[in-house]
């Protein structure tokens, strides 16, 4: 029945049966993800007090705020696998559990900022568009949600490069070093090429993954290349041609880079760490009073 509902489209809800490696997958997938979005909140959240003007604040503020939303969402859709929060969050902080990659990398300028809102939120609506149509249940509608809110994301990034293209000579060419640095960290969002993908084979049976990495990251790179046609930049990528087929050929990211990242040895990926577990640490003492206010509430309600 399980096969047949996932062959069908249909989807698995968290009281119905699933193969134990269908509900390990799922779960190493989605706290993966919401680690991401959380660690994600840090290279920009650097930005919103150094932000050029208080529109561009209030955006990135909401931005960060929603990205917070997201994890919440996805830690959730992972509980309903039975997957403990405290256990992933610890999987975060040790170093167990993985997270997105791209964002190990810095953000020196203002136009990292832009870059990273039109390719990375770009690349990130590509990836999970799909997902709304997955065969876990929670997952998808929690993709529902994001995916609005990523689509805005990468809007007000394209919105912020074109500002900058639009400006002096040196913000054209801010804005185009920042594509030139977060071109192949938004490449590397896909993940691993098809023939060196481990999960995808198991993830196309079991309709959690609908496109594999290389058919969405091709998505991307043909989107993405019209889009710079418009800002009039020039992506970092000498091969990078439109065919006849209206297809772009592209060259892939760096992979030993990649493999390197995998390995946690981005540029930024001990400070992202680091900075995860203080904040972890700092916020202690709300997780305790909340737990407390809790306790009393059950207390009273008992005692009534
Ligand atoms: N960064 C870090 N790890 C990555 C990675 C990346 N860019 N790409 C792949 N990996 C990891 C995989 O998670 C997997 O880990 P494992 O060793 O624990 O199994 C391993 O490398 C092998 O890769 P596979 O391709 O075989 O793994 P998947 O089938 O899971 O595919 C994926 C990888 C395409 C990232 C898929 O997991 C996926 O679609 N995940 C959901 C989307 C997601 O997590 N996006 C992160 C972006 S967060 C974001 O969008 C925030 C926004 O504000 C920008």
């Amino acid at each position: 029945m399980f096969e047949e509902i996932v062959q069908t489209g249909g989807q698995i809800e968290p009281s119905d049966w699933m193969p134990d490696k269908y509900r390990a997958s799922l779960s190493r997938q989605i706290a993966q993800h919401a680690h991401s979005e959380i660690i994600g909140m840090q290279p920009e959240g650097a930005w919103i007090t150094r932000a050029p003007s208080l529109r561009r604040k209030a955006i990135l503020l909401a931005k960060v705020q929603d990205e917070a939303g997201h994890g919440l969402y996805l830690y959730g859709a992972a509980e309903t696998l039975g997957t403990d929060r405290a256990e992933m969050l610890e999987g975060l902080h040790s170093g167990r559990h993985k997270y997105a990659m791209s964002f190990d990398y810095g953000m020196p300028t203002w136009g990292d900022v832009a870059a990273m809102g039109w390719l990375g939120d770009g690349a990130a609506i590509v990836n999970q568009v799909p997902l709304a149509r997955c065969s876990y249940g929670p997952y998808a509608r929690a993709m529902v949600r994001v995916c609005k809110e990523e689509s805005f994301h990468q809007r007000q990034g394209f919105e912020a490069m074109q500002a900058l293209v639009a400006g002096t000579p040196q913000q054209r060419q801010m804005a185009q070093d920042a594509l030139d640095r977060w071109w192949w960290p938004a490449l590397m969002l896909f993940g691993p090429p098809d023939d060196a993908s481990p999960r995808t084979a198991d993830s196309m049976r079991w309709g959690i993954k609908r496109y594999t990495n290389d058919e969405l990251r091709q998505r991307f790179v043909d989107m993405a290349a019209a889009q710079a046609d418009v800002l009039g930049l020039t992506i970092p990528d000498p091969a990078l041609r439109l065919r006849e087929d209206g297809h772009c050929d592209f060259t892939l990211m760096d992979l030993e880079e990649f493999t390197a990242n995998l390995r946690g040895e981005g540029p930024y990926a001990t400070q992202r760490r680091d900075h995860r577990r203080a904040a972890h640490q700092d916020g202690a003492w709300v997780r305790e009073a909340m737990q407390a206010y809790d306790d009393r509430v059950v207390a009273a309600r008992e005692a009534s």
